[in-house]
């Protein structure tokens, strides 16, 4: 089925499709993960900031993937995909701004601010996009941009950094910003002196950028803590790199085994990378067994109902939340979730609500009681509101259609025949 969407004018017609899924089947077998999407974003981005060509592995197959080598080609790059690797060769970068309709498309996109802003010393892009899970500052980011010297026009939707020089600073994060974060170290990474971000996000995905930009030649201490110290260079080398596993669909696929009473080895997950979520799961009853290929997890007995805080990393992620509240559906008892990131991600409650879900909203907290979900005709409205209508689905009795699902492929790659290889009743319908 083919309509067209206002965001896609540019494109005409986008392919979309519905999700039909039949409930009740305990998963069984080994789920690969792919590269990480939020990993893969920002590292892309950084390849444009090296003189030569680089080799990224592990790349998820995406559409906000694939919309972020769009802008980097239209801006004059190589960019060549083989399967799950990227060669990205910059040398023949002649517009330094993105494409102001495919920005909007994706978050990620704002991070060719602060690599052009350090490569070229100019950068312009409209506002991002990306899920509405509440309103997307980037206050933070223009901050550090400022501390950095460059000067910034904000107009009509679109963004300029512009710069003489870029000089070290020190920069305080007023929140532990993930994005933020990110963008002042890949603006920092070619500024002359010293750079110390403050009160920095810790995510995996930024020690993965800073192993990338580090074999590049870049001069990073600290990141993974607090403060991060960034001595600038004058260039960067293209080089090699292989994404890490992504935690999010590795937690995703160890909550649908979990629901399903199955048995399931989650492959090439980074067991320290989902620590909150295994904390959580042990507290709830369910069996986990890590090891350095990845987790086993064993549902079975009863489920525990359990009280949730979203938190920067290392503190329980936002983006497991609305996962984690089918799992709690399905506890003895009711379970307290606050929201303490984003301040509109309980978007999926409505959806979960047609299924028979009895949760109840106050603010930033959601009281869950256990219920007996059965299929119904729901809508993604973001990208992991989306993976929880899917985990929904998988447990309740008789046949769920998701509608579109589109969300749901901008970070999950081949999901649905993922899922069908443990077992799930999952296809997908164009
Ligand atoms: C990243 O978004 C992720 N996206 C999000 O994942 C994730 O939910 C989020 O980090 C938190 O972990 C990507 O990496 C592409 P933030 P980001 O800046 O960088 C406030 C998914 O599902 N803030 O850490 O946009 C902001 O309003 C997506 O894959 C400012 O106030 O998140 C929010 O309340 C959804 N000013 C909080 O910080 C700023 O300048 C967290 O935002 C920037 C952010």
């Amino acid at each position: 089925m083919y309509f067209l969407l206002q965001e896609d004018k540019w494109k005409g017609l986008i392919k979309v499709g519905k999700f039909i899924i039949t409930g009740c089947t305990p998963l069984h077998g080994e789920i690969n993960v792919s590269g990480a999407k939020n990993a893969a974003l920002p590292i892309i981005a950084a390849s444009l900031m090296a003189d030569g060509p680089s080799r990224l592995l592990d790349i998820p197959k995406l559409r906000d993937v694939e919309n972020l080598c769009e802008i980097i080609r239209r801006m004059g790059c190589r960019v060549e995909q083989d399967g799950n690797e990227l060669l990205i060769d910059p040398t023949t970068l002649d517009t330094p701004e993105a494409d102001h309709d495919l920005a909007r498309k994706l978050r990620g996109s704002y991070y060719i601010l602060g690599v052009l802003l350090a490569k070229k010393r100019w950068a312009r892009t409209s506002l991002p996009g990306g899920c509405n899970i509440g309103n997307r500052p980037i206050d933070l980011h223009l901050k550090g941009f400022k501390a950095l010297g460059a000067e910034i026009n904000l107009d009509h939707g679109i963004v300029e950094v512009k710069a003489r020089n870029l000089s070290g600073n020190r920069i305080y994060l007023d929140y532990p910003s993930v994005g933020a974060t990110i963008n002042i170290m890949l603006a920092a990474t070619l500024a002359e002196g010293t750079t110390i971000i403050e009160n920095a996000a810790r995510e995996p995905e930024i020690v993965d950028l800073a192993n990338y930009l580090t074999v590049m030649g870049a001069q990073i201490k600290g990141v993974g803590t607090d403060i991060i110290k960034i001595e600038g260079v004058e260039t960067l080398k293209g080089a090699e790199h292989r994404i890490i596993p992504d935690r999010i669909e590795a937690g995703t696929f160890m909550m649908a085994a979990a629901l399903t009473k199955g048995e399931v080895f989650v492959r090439n997950v980074l067991a320290e990378h989902v620590k909150p979520l295994i904390a959580k799961l042990n507290e709830m009853g369910v069996e986990l067994k890590e090891d350095i290929t990845g987790v086993l997890v064993k549902g079975g007995g009863p489920l525990r109902a359990v009280d949730i805080k979203t938190l920067p990393y290392p503190g329980f992620p936002t983006d497991l939340q609305s996962q984690m509240m089918v799992l709690l559906t399905q506890a003895d008892g009711t379970s307290l979730v606050i929201e303490t990131v984003w301040e509109n991600r309980f978007t999926h409650v409505d959806e979960l609500a047609r299924m028979g879900a009895d949760i109840k909203i106050d603010g930033h907290s959601a009281l869950i009681k256990p219920s007996r979900l059965t299929g119904a005709e729901v809508t993604a409205t973001d990208l992991r509101a989306g993976a929880a209508l899917i985990l929904a689905g998988i447990v309740a009795y008789g046949e769920t259609t998701i509608r579109d699902i589109y969300h749901i492929e901008r970070g999950y790659e081949n999901i649905a025949q993922k899922l069908s290889s443990i077992g799930a009743k999952i296809k997908k319908v164009n």
